[in-house]
C-alpha cells in the first residue's frame, strides 16, 4: 500500500481538484486529505481487502482515496447519478475501477456472488429506509466488513442506532473514525459482518 506523506497527500488533492467533478454535494473533501488518508489507510489494513463495493459514488472522493492508497484494488463503485469526468477519470487511472449507474436497492444478488467484496462501502440513500435497504442488500454478498460514513452525523444519528441496535446480532462495530473539528459528524463506522461463512 502506498504510505500517506506529503507526496501522495499532494498528488491526491490534485487529482480531486483537477480531474475528479465539483460535487454538488457533500462526499470526501479533498482540503482534509492529511487528515482523513490515515482513516482509509486503516480501513484496508485491518480489512485487508481487494474487492470492495462502494454505495453512493458522488463524484469520486472516497474512490479516488481507497484507490490512490491501493492501485491494485478492485473498486466497484454504484450511484444513482452519474459523475461523467470522474468515472472517466479514475478509470482510466486505475485497471480495477468499475462504475454501475443504478439505484441501489434494484441490486440483485445472484448465486454464486457471495463473498466477491471483501468489503462494502454504505454511502448512498441516507434515510432510515435507504440504509437498512442497503445493508440488506450488502449483507447478501456475505462481505467481511461493511463501512458507514455518517453515522454520528446530527442529521443522521439514527445510523449509529440501526446498526448497533437493529442489526446488533449481524454487524460488530470494530472501529470508529471521528473527524468532528473537520466538520460536525464527520464519522465513519468499520463493522465486521458476524457469521460471515465465506
Ligand atoms: C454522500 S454522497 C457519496 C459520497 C462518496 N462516497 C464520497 O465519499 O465521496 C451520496 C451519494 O449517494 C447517491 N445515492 C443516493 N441514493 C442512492 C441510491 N438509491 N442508489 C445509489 N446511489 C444513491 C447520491 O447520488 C450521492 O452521489
Amino acid at each position: 500500500m502506498n504510505k500517506i506523506d506529503k507526496k501522495f497527500v499532494e498528488d491526491y488533492v490534485f487529482n480531486a481538484q483537477h480531474n475528479l467533478e465539483v460535487p454538488k454535494m457533500g462526499g470526501t473533501d479533498w482540503r482534509f486529505t492529511e487528515r482523513i488518508a490515515p482513516a482509509f489507510y486503516d480501513i484496508l489494513d485491518i480489512t485487508k481487502a481487494e474487492n470492495i463495493l462502494e454505495i453512493g459514488f458522488n463524484v469520486g472522493g472516497s474512490a479516488l482515496m481507497f484507490l490512490s492508497i491501493k492501485p491494485d484494488l478492485a473498486y466497484f463503485s454504484v450511484d444513482i447519478n452519474r459523475s461523467e469526468k470522474s468515472i472517466d477519470f479514475l478509470a482510466e487511472m486505475f485497471l480495477g475501477f468499475y462504475f454501475t449507474q443504478a439505484d441501489s436497492k434494484e441490486l440483485v444478488v445472484r448465486e454464486g456472488q457471495e463473498g466477491i467484496y471483501d468489503l462494502v462501502f454504505i454511502d448512498g440513500d441516507h434515510t432510515p429506509e435507504g440504509v437498512t435497504a442497503d445493508i440488506n442488500v450488502a449483507l447478501k454478498y456475505k462481505p467481511a466488513y461493511i463501512l458507514f460514513d455518517d453515522v454520528r452525523h446530527p442529521s443522521h444519528s439514527y445510523i449509529e442506532k440501526i446498526i448497533t441496535e437493529d442489526y446488533a446480532d449481524k454487524l460488530e462495530v470494530v472501529k470508529m473514525y471521528e473527524f468532528n473539528d473537520l466538520w460536525e459528524g464527520y464519522s465513519m463506522a468499520l463493522c465486521k459482518v458476524k457469521n460471515n461463512n465465506t
